[in-house]
Formats: C-alpha cells, sequence, structure tokens
C-alpha cells in the first residue's frame, strides 16, 4: 500500500499540476497534494501505528469512525429498546419528567411479555388512592442523636472531579428544592455541594476531606465538616458495583488544580484510591469506626456501602455489629451493574453481584438475625423509574438511590466519555468551555422534576397494587414470566388432549 500511495500521490500531484498550468483549474488539491504526500512520508517512518504505516492517509478515517462510533450507534442504528447500559426509551422517560412533559407513550408496549424473564405488578382490581404526598423514610436506629427524614428517591454517589462544578451544583440546588439528598461520592465535601441542598458525605479511601498528609483518616477534619448542618448523614465507602475491590480512579486529565487542593493530591496526575481502607481492616474495625464516626457528628446517621462479593463476610460484619451491640443506621447496597465515572473493563463486567440478588441476601441476612428493624437498607443498581423503585422496594430495600438517571437529569446522553474529560454535555468534564454548556438555573429545575414526576410514578404504581405504603410492599406484588411457563405447564397438557383433534 505504501508503494501504491507514493506512485499513486506523485502521479496525481503532476496531473494536478498539468490542469492547473493550461486549464487554470485545481489550485486547492495542487496545495493539498503535497501536505498529504508529507504527511504520508512522515506516516510511514513513524513506528507507533501499524495501520498509518500500511496507509499513510486512509488510516485516519479508521480512527475517525473509532472515534465517533459511540454517535454513529446512538443516532443512526440504536433501536428504541436499545442502547447499554440504559435504553433509548428509558433515557427519554428521564428527559421527559426532567422537562416536566407528557411522558405517556403511545401504542402499546415494545417489549415481548411472553417471555420467561418478564416481570409485572400484580395490580389489585381494587386500587388504592394515589397519594400526593411524596414518601419518606426515617433514618436512625437507638445510637442515632440526629435521626433525618430522607426521600425515598435520592442522588447516589457521584463526586466533584468525576462530576463538573455546573453538574454539582445544579444537583444540589434540585435536591434543596424537591428535599431529597445528594451524596458527595469519595471526592469530598466540598463549596459545590453547599447550595442548601442535603447531603450525605461519603468517606471512601482516600479520605478526601478528612485526610492526614499521609492519606489516613483524620478524626479532627471529620468532626468539623460531619457537623455542618446541611450534612445529613455519613457513609462509609467499602465499595461501589462498577468496581469493587478496586478503589477509586480519578484519570490524570480531570485532575485539574483546583480538583488536587480539594483532595489534597497532585495535580494532573492519575489518582488511585486504595481497594482498602487503613482506618480498619476487619469486621470488628468497621464496627468501631462507625461508633467513632457516630461520636464525632454528635450522632448523626452512620452507615456503609458496598457491592455484596464474599456473601461469608458480609454475614461476618452482621454477626460483629450483634456481639458489639452497635448497628449501622444505613447500609446501601450497590449492584454489580452499577455506574463510574471510569473503570476497568475486567472490574465491571465480571466483579461483585447484581443488584436484584445482592438486596435479597442483604434483606434477608438482616431478617434472619433478627436485627432488620434496626437498620434501613439503601439500594441502588439503574432505578430510574417509578417501576424500578417500587421492585427495590419488593425486593428489601427502604429507599433508593440513582446516579446515572439523575445524570440524564442533568442533560447527559450516554456519550459515554466520562473517563477523558470530553462529555459533550458538560457533566462529567472538568472542561470549563464545556461546562458552560449545563446552564444551572435550567438543569437544578431539572433534576426537581426528575425527582418529583419519578416519585409520583412510583406512588402511582403503589396504588394500582392496592397498596397505600411503601412499607406493606413485599416481592409478592411482582409476577415473573416463568411462573406462565410453570401454569402451561401445569394446566395445558389436560387441556390440550381433550381438544386435539384425532383423525
Ligand atoms: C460518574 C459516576 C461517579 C460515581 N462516583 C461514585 C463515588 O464517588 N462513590 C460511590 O460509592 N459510587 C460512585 N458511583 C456509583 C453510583 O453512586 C451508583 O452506586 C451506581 O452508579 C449505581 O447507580 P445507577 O445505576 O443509578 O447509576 C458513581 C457513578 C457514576 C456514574
Amino acid at each position: 500500500m505504501r508503494k501504491k500511495f507514493f506512485i499513486y500521490g506523485i502521479l496525481l500531484f503532476i496531473i494536478t499540476a498539468f490542469v492547473y498550468y493550461y486549464f487554470k483549474v485545481g489550485f486547492l488539491l495542487l496545495i493539498a497534494l503535497p501536505i498529504l504526500l508529507v504527511v504520508g512520508i512522515y506516516n510511514t517512518l513513524q513506528h507507533k501505528h501499524a495501520i498509518l504505516r500500511n496507509f499513510p492517509v486512509l488510516g485516519y478515517f479508521r480512527y475517525l469512525f473509532e472515534m465517533i462510533a459511540p454517535e454513529i450507534q446512538q443516532y443512526f442504528i440504536e433501536r428504541s429498546t436499545d442502547g447499554k447500559p440504559f435504553s433509548r426509551n428509558q433515557r427519554s422517560l428521564v428527559y421527559q419528567r426532567a422537562k416536566n412533559i407528557d411522558s405517556n407513550t403511545p401504542f402499546g408496549t415494545q417489549n415481548n411479555l411472553n417471555v420467561a424473564n418478564y416481570e409485572g405488578i400484580k395490580h389489585s382490581i381494587f386500587p388504592a388512592q394515589v397519594n400526593e404526598e411524596l414518601p419518606r423514610v426515617l433514618v436512625g436506629g437507638a445510637d442515632c442523636k440526629q435521626p433525618y427524614s430522607a426521600s425515598l428517591f435520592n442522588i447516589s454517589a457521584m463526586s466533584f472531579g468525576s462530576l463538573s462544578e455546573n453538574a454539582v451544583k445544579s444537583l444540589n440546588i434540585g435536591a434543596h428544592k424537591g428535599n431529597f439528598y445528594q451524596n458527595t461520592g469519595e471526592g469530598g465535601l466540598t463549596e459545590f455541594h453547599l447550595q442548601g441542598g442535603d447531603i450525605t458525605w461519603q468517606i471512601g479511601t482516600g479520605y478526601f476531606g478528612c485526610r492526614t498528609p499521609e492519606g489516613n483518616f483524620d478524626p479532627e477534619k471529620f468532626r468539623e465538616k460531619a457537623n455542618f448542618a446541611q450534612v445529613k448523614m455519613i457513609e462509609i465507602k467499602l465499595s461501589q458495583g462498577a468496581k469493587p475491590g478496586h478503589g477509586g480512579v480519578l484519570p490524570a486529565a480531570k485532575n485539574t488544580e483546583q480538583i488536587a487542593k480539594i483532595r489534597g493530591v497532585e495535580p494532573h496526575t492519575l489518582i488511585l484510591s486504595p481497594p482498602w481502607h487503613t482506618a480498619f481492616s476487619n469486621a470488628k474495625g468497621l464496627i468501631h469506626f462507625i461508633k467513632q464516626l457516630r461520636e464525632l457528628s454528635n450522632g448523626k446517621p452512620i452507615g456503609f456501602k458496598l457491592c455484596i462479593g464474599n456473601t461469608a463476610e458480609f454475614e461476618d460484619i452482621c454477626n460483629e455489629m450483634i456481639n458489639e451491640n452497635c448497628y449501622p443506621d444505613f447500609i446501601t447496597v450497590d449492584g454489580a451493574e452499577g455506574g463510574t465515572g471510569a473503570a476497568p473493563l475486567e472490574f465491571s463486567d465480571g466483579v461483585g453481584m447484581p443488584f436484584e440478588p445482592a438486596l435479597i441476601f442483604v434483606n434477608k441476612t438482616l431478617i434472619d438475625l433478627n436485627i432488620r428493624d434496626k437498620i434501613r437498607i439503601i439500594g441502588s443498581g439503574k432505578i430510574i423509574s417509578g417501576y424500578s423503585i417500587l421492585h427495590a422496594i419488593a425486593l428489601g430495600a427502604d429507599m433508593c438511590n440513582s446516579a446515572r438517571g439523575f445524570m440524564f437529569s442533568l442533560g447527559c446522553i450516554q456519550a459515554l466519555r466520562c473517563h477523558n474529560n470530553q462529555c459533550p454535555t458538560g457533566v462529567a468534564t472538568q472542561d470549563k468551555m464545556l461546562m458552560k454548556g449545563l446552564v444551572i438555573t435550567d438543569k437544578s429545575e431539572r433534576v426537581y422534576h426528575f425527582h418529583k414526576n419519578t416519585l409520583h410514578a412510583a406512588n402511582e404504581l403503589l396504588a394500582a397494587a392496592g397498596k397505600k405504603s411503601f412499607a406493606d410492599v413485599d416481592i409478592s406484588i411482582f409476577m415473573r414470566g416463568d411462573e406462565f411457563a410453570q401454569l402451561s405447564d401445569l394446566y395445558f397438557p389436560d387441556n390440550l388432549s381433550k381438544v386435539t383433534k384425532t383423525h
């Protein structure tokens, strides 16, 4: 190919030169060809890119198409029910609810319901009245001095760093207006979170915001911030579904001077928080840490977040709670299908338990040990609709968090560029130019409306199931497609023998 490129390139240049000399046309081509030839020579000599060495100019098209492949997929190929991690239908639902416009759909479902993995709600023949009030849940066990009345639906952990300043501010202002909380994520509590909305302050393994110069937990720094009035709860992050056992990742491109200052790290470098905590290393240590944070925060609700892996370890933690007579006020269960700003593919695709079984397991373990009434369970894992809220509650959650749902409400288009600082919507970037596109006054309203309309949809479903309160919901309100299959097995063979024509 290289030989052909130079032979045809030079021939074309000579022809163009003749044409221009005699007919005075082709001037631009005459200029462009030598430039392309120089680029070609450079590419044949470089050693890094095999495609460009072999196809010195055409090779660039591969890089171009690769770069815009997600957009081509989304705009030209994707159908309404496709799209990963979230389908076009799911994203549209959030956009409509966030814009507070009609989110009804026409003509009936696009899903195939006659399949074993179909799931639906068993509606009641006698529906209840739809509750106009949005549901709230009181968090705080016996040792909690400042229980918090939380909304049933809240913003899941996302750090300033993975999200832009405008995104964090919009979320907090929206949360303030709708009276729900925003979880800071492990990147620390910043001035952008302090816009009036309630906060759950997350403490990750990097202890950002309450960290000694060596990177360990600093009780005094913690005490100061934990006692801010806006901080309603504190969450110890053990792990997150998208990368359990890995620790936080802040790509160098997003580690600006501003973020480095907040986190107390070197700017423009890749920041990996360790997968483990230095403040504790086993179940007993975790329970003592909960005690310590409770004291330092003057009795605010303390909980931990994890993605379930080794189930015996979780049982061990629960037994230690009983031994020490010290319980977290809440446990946040994150599914392995959870989102992230950046994670190694191996961890996103192949580590951790998905949301459904994890939630069922945690709920069952607490019930079996007779400690379920002491602890609230918060669920997170692709919860973006009224249906998914009710589903999570039925599987054992008391409350739900959503991360990517609220990102969509901010205008995220699932461009899959959270990790390289090029988010085109200004949601997950530190690029000031891109961030300007996200107008806080507009987007905070969308955050507010998404929360309100989604919870209202959950209220409507609750009423359709004939229930008055989310506390009355359990798994019995759901049916699965495989139950139909079982019904067919049980009843059809007999019936069929009676109706089958014999000749
Ligand atoms: C951009 C982004 C940043 C996140 N940062 C954190 C974090 O700092 N700490 C954490 O515990 N989880 C983090 N998560 C995980 C979410 O809080 C949530 O648990 C997970 O995405 C599942 O919720 P979802 O399906 O509603 O997105 C992040 C997720 C996203 C998408």
